[in-house]
């Protein structure tokens, strides 16, 4: 496998660098998707040209609710926007803006062996899962593929869970290159998102939409504040020391504050004396004021519907103006031109 560089790295061969990652809109956005993905990425429009999408072709993998898709596609929208993504800097668009996507997932297909596809992970996973298994879940890596390849993109940053997609995107670009010219398609890099990355869930195990266990980034007050008061603790007594090791309250606090103020948390605990509910009610104050700038932010930009519809549709000229350029060249060298 190839050994992922850095951004730091990638900047210094490619410049400008393009920077490209999808969202699936397939629910509301969770606290793992925002340190996991979300957060890196809205770093990363700093460092080069990023192009963000929302990849709402590949939620239909399991969304069958035009209505449903509707609705999170643009809250996706606007979650990114409120958490800091600057339309100055970074294009973000829905995949569906850019059809032309399809065309090129076409072109690749006609290169992409079988046995690649049935070797991912991913679609293994579903169908061992039970999810009935259509076309489009086996050629969800091909789809991606072309996402990634259409921009002429350098970089892409994503979780564990897609460093398989990442393989097969290399791969096909490759093989594109072998039949129709070294020049066609720009390789990518992957930027890794590492393990201790992992944000835990209200049950400790990774947080995730499939395991019910999220915390979501926005919502009512009380709720979310219940949900808080419902992660799950040992049954270590008030008045002794609380293990520090793999406990899902630490694990959040330390997202949320500086490292002097974690500190004085493992110091409590080791301490003992105050219970969980201290401590979760510690977790939620920080939370809800790491959150509160994002959520003013969000209050703003719902208040002025115009203003998504305009950014996304600058987004979806400039992604598609990108692509164009791109998809000629394929054509061109594939003889559909
Ligand atoms: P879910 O598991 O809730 O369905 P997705 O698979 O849609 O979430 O993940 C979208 C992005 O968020 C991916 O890049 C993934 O790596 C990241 N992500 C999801 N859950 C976590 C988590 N618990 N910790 C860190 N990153 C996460
Ligand atoms: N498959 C990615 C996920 O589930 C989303 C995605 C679609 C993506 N196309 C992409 C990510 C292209 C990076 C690049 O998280």
């Amino acid at each position: 496998m190839h050994s992922a560089l850095n951004a730091v790295e990638i900047l210094h061969i490619v410049s400008p660098m393009r920077i490209l990652t999808g969202l699936q809109p397939s629910g509301k956005l969770h606290i793992g998707n925002y340190f996991g993905a979300m957060e890196p990425a809205i770093r990363l429009q700093e460092q080069g040209e990023a192009y963000y999408f929302i990849a709402n072709y590949h939620a239909m993998t399991s969304l069958h609710d035009g209505a449903e898709l509707r609705v999170n596609t643009r809250d996706l929208a606007i979650d990114f926007l409120a958490c800091g993504l600057d339309p100055q800097k970074a294009v973000i668009f829905r995949q569906s803006d850019v059809p032309e996507v399809n065309e090129l997932a076409w072109i690749l297909s006609t290169v992409c062996p079988m046995g690649l596809l049935e070797r991912c992970h991913s679609y293994k996973d579903k169908v061992a899962k039970g999810i009935s298994a259509n076309h489009a879940l086996f050629a969800y890596p091909v789809l991606m593929a072309a996402d990634i390849l259409l921009y002429d993109s350098n970089l892409v940053p994503v979780g564990k869970d897609q460093k398989q997609h990442l393989e097969v995107t290399r791969d096909l670009a490759v093989k594109i290159n072998e039949a129709l010219g070294d020049a066609t398609l720009t390789i990518p890099e992957v930027l890794m998102q590492e393990d201790a990355a992992i944000v835990p869930g209200l049950d400790g195990q990774k947080m995730s939409k499939s395991y019910h266990n999220t915390i979501p980034l926005f919502g009512e007050e009380k709720p979310l504040r219940k949900l808080f008061m419902k992660i799950v603790s040992d049954s270590t007594p008030v008045e002794d020391p609380k293990p520090i090791e793999n406990s899902t309250i630490l694990a959040l606090y330390r997202l949320f504050v500086n490292d002097a103020e974690y500190q004085q948390m493992v110091e409590s605990f080791g301490q003992g004396g105050l219970g969980y509910g201290h401590y979760k009610q510690q977790l939620w104050e920080a939370y809800w004021s790491y959150f509160s700038p994002m959520r003013h932010r969000r209050e703003e930009i719902l208040a002025d519907a115009a203003y998504v519809d305009e950014i996304l549709r600058q987004g979806a000229a400039k992604a598609r103006e990108t692509a164009s350029v791109v998809l000629e060249r394929v054509r061109k060298a594939c003889g559909l031109r």
